[in-house]
């Protein structure tokens, strides 16, 4: 855990340690509230929410523990998508361009409009992604990350942002959980299948490996997801203010230890709906490659 803190500017406290992060994300002090405060750290979520909000509301990864149908939502959604689980392991044929892109049988550089398709698709059988829809994805992942204060500027200007979150919006029919699903937890699975193709391309790999070890080796959790503390304590030794901003790095914390819950958050009470459906995903994927 690393504390950076110049009062009344920056709080930021880092931590890639599996137990701790599961400690910090079941205290009650410690919440997705998100205060505009310090002052560099109440730019950063400033832009954070404003990026990751839609027709008024934010998305669903960044809402407080008990903001008023989070629960029920994300509760509803894990059974939806666990129940087709057990469908996309096998490697049913809306797979199969991904599983041609793993084999190198698709000309696409990287296969994220294919991974948006297939998210799109849980939700609408009407979805089709294209290049633009795509693109937008990712001007929404750099927007709500970028450090880089002047092309934000540039893009706010020329309402690249707002431009991109109202066409994934409307191929979503507003729907907010569908939007984050194909505009930012999508990059996730994009990481997972690149992994995937690295894998198939080693032959070795490829007829030795087994579809559940392809999809551990290839899972990827998020670099990094935030909380906010709404009073002031102290954890394992280390203190903390009231709007301090926690940042758990995820992906730190499973390629150190190799602990799986950290990817999907699963002992937590802001776990992934998708945690079934993503690896069997993969595990369809990869079983309809090795066909
Ligand atoms: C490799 C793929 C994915 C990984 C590793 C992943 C991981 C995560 C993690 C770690 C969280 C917890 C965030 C936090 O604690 O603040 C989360 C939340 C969430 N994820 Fe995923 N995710 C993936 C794919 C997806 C997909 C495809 C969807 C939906 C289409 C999805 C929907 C959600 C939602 C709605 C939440 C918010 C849950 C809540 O707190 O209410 N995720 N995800």
């Amino acid at each position: 855990m690393k504390r950076v803190k110049f009062p009344g500017v920056v709080d930021t406290i880092t931590v890639d340690d599996p137990g701790l992060i599961r400690t910090l994300s079941e205290d009650s002090r410690i919440d997705r509230v998100f205060k505009h405060a310090p002052l560099w750290n109440g730019s950063f979520l400033k832009r954070l929410i404003r990026t990751l909000s839609y027709r008024g509301g934010r998305f669903p990864h960044l809402l407080p523990r008990g903001y008023a149908g989070r629960r029920s939502r994300q509760d509803e959604l894990w059974e939806l998508f666990s129940k087709r689980a057990a469908w996309m392991a096998g490697g049913p044929e809306e797979l199969e361009d991904l599983s041609r892109w793993i084999k190198g049988e698709r000309p696409l550089e990287e296969p994220g409009i294919l991974v948006q398709q297939v998210i799109g698709l849980f939700w609408s059988d009407q979805y089709k992604a294209t290049a633009e829809s795509w693109e937008a994805a990712v001007t929404l992942n750099i927007a709500a990350r970028s450090r880089n204060l002047l092309k934000m500027i540039w893009w706010k200007i020329t309402g690249k942002v707002s431009r991109a979150k109202r066409l994934l919006g409307a191929m979503a029919g507003n729907d907010i959980v569908f939007l984050h699903g194909t505009a930012i937890a999508l990059h996730n699975m994009v990481a997972s299948v690149g992994k995937m193709k690295q894998m198939y391309a080693d032959e070795a790999l490829r007829f030795s490996i087994k579809a559940e070890r392809a999809v551990e080796l290839s899972l990827s959790p998020p670099p990094v997801v935030f909380r906010q503390a709404i009073s002031a304590g102290e954890v394992s030794g280390c203190p903390f203010a009231k709007f301090s901003m926690f940042q758990f790095k995820l992906s730190d914390a499973y390629k150190l230890t190799g602990v799986k819950d950290v990817i999907f958050m699963s002992d937590s009470w802001s776990r992934c709906p998708a945690e079934r459906w993503v690896p069997a995903v993969l595990a369809g994927i990869w079983r309809r490659a090795c066909k």
